[in-house]
């Protein structure tokens, strides 16, 4: 595993719990009262994730290790959700309030990954924001991307056939880049086994020689601390780590670089004032990353607020922590029941190695959980505790 230039972890999480034998050894619990627990003198407070649980997941049993696929709507963002539906189905559909959870959800997504809110522009999806990256790319360009990164990150630049695609290891990815490289295109955690990217490695070899970096976080942002002004783009889909629902999408664009990319795609609410950007060409479009702004799926992002209200408090340093704490348990326990899984500090989980009954095993036992490229995946997040790890532990262990 490689590190990553993410903001290091200043914060260790508490680790007790009740007791499940053995293997509650290490089980990343905060302890203390529902909001903290003691800290170092100036250090943030821990949060105790517990009662996160508790509070923002109170019809949740355990065994939900499947965030890598679908992260869970925290209570807060059902509620605000529930609002929305029954004032829209009361013919009281509320357009400010609409329009005030994307301000809130733009200027969340910017404040986590450490941008001002001018370099957020609101994709739908990755593969769309991808594509308005590769659409803007002139003929020849070569893009550098890794071998089985998720497909929407690097299907946009195979369907132009007049680019130069590489894919390279994963590993090899920043000695790949050479003069003539014009984009490297990295997520940052691979979906199909966790592994995460040198990212400082990549953007130095990016920098020697004059290439661009995109980065996409949809399998990262929310629990790996990082810093999106690092990169030309970086696009994330919230409905994994953020807790959001699926097209609260977000695409920042480094301070200059909107001149690398074309507003062909812009529609009404790229205008600079998009209700009178309605009708004809759009006069003005607005400054920064907003020009790329798709129209954003308004209940999508109420929900979103909320999440990202959650993901805020709680603090990434805070999640990443306790995600990969207890994703280290989990790893550890599949090695001592004769499983590979990949080594790294990931809060993703992938192992091969396992019996043809694992996945039957797991399923009976209420794990919900992936199967990707020939691995168990499995996904540590805010809501879990150590009980999710050993539920998934016994059932591989035939208990
Ligand atoms: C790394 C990564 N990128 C993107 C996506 C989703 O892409 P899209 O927004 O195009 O559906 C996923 C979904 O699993 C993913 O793991």
């Amino acid at each position: 595993m490689q590190t990553t230039d993410a903001a290091q972890p200043t914060q260790t999480t508490q680790t007790t719990g009740p007791g499940h034998g053995a293997r509650t050894a290490g089980t990343a619990h905060a302890a203390g009262a529902a909001s903290t627990a003691p800290t170092a003198p100036g250090a943030p407070p821990v949060p105790d994730f517990r009662a996160v649980r508790e509070a923002e997941y109170p019809g949740l049993g355990p065994g939900y290790l499947n965030t890598a696929a679908l992260g869970l709507a925290p209570a807060r963002a059902v509620t605000a959700m529930r609002a929305a539906l029954d004032a829209w189905a009361a013919g009281r559909p509320d357009i400010a309030g609409y329009e005030e959870a994307v301000k809130a959800s733009r200027a969340a997504y910017a404040r986590i990954t450490g941008v001002p809110r001018e370099r957020v522009a609101l994709a739908s999806t990755v593969a769309g924001a991808v594509g308005l990256i590769a659409a803007a790319l002139p003929a020849g360009a070569e893009v550098v991307v890794a071998e089985g990164d998720f497909s929407s990150l690097v299907h946009p630049f195979a369907a132009r056939a007049d680019l130069a695609l590489r894919p390279v290891p994963p590993a090899g990815v920043a000695e790949a880049v050479r003069p003539g490289t014009a984009l490297v295109a990295v997520s940052a955690a691979q979906s199909a086994d966790g592994r995460v990217a040198d990212l400082p490695a990549i953007r130095a070899a990016a920098a020697g020689h004059g290439a661009r970096v995109l980065v996409d976080g949809t399998q990262a942002v929310g629990w790996l601390p990082l810093r999106a002004g690092d990169y030309d783009y970086m696009i994330t889909h919230g409905y994994k780590w953020l807790l959001s629902p699926h097209g609260a999408c977000f695409l920042t664009v480094r301070e200059g670089a909107e001149a690398t990319l074309s507003p062909a795609f812009a529609g009404w609410y790229a205008g600079e004032d998009p209700w009178a950007s309605c009708y004809g060409p759009i006069e003005r479009l607005a400054p920064g990353a907003r020009q790329f702004d798709a129209r954003p799926a308004y209940l999508s992002f109420v929900g979103a607020a909320a999440s990202l209200s959650l993901i805020e408090e709680l603090g990434v340093e805070a999640i990443h922590a306790h995600d990969v704490a207890l994703a280290a348990r989990l790893r550890e326990g599949l090695a001592a029941l004769g499983l590979s899984p990949v080594p790294g500090a990931s809060a993703i989980v992938a192992a091969t190695g396992h019996s043809p009954a694992a996945e039957d095993r797991l399923t009976r036992a209420g794990v919900r959980f992936s199967s990707r490229a020939g691995n168990l995946r499995f996904a540590l997040h805010a809501h879990n505790t150590g009980q999710d790890v050993d539920r998934a532990l016994d059932a591989l262990d035939g208990r």
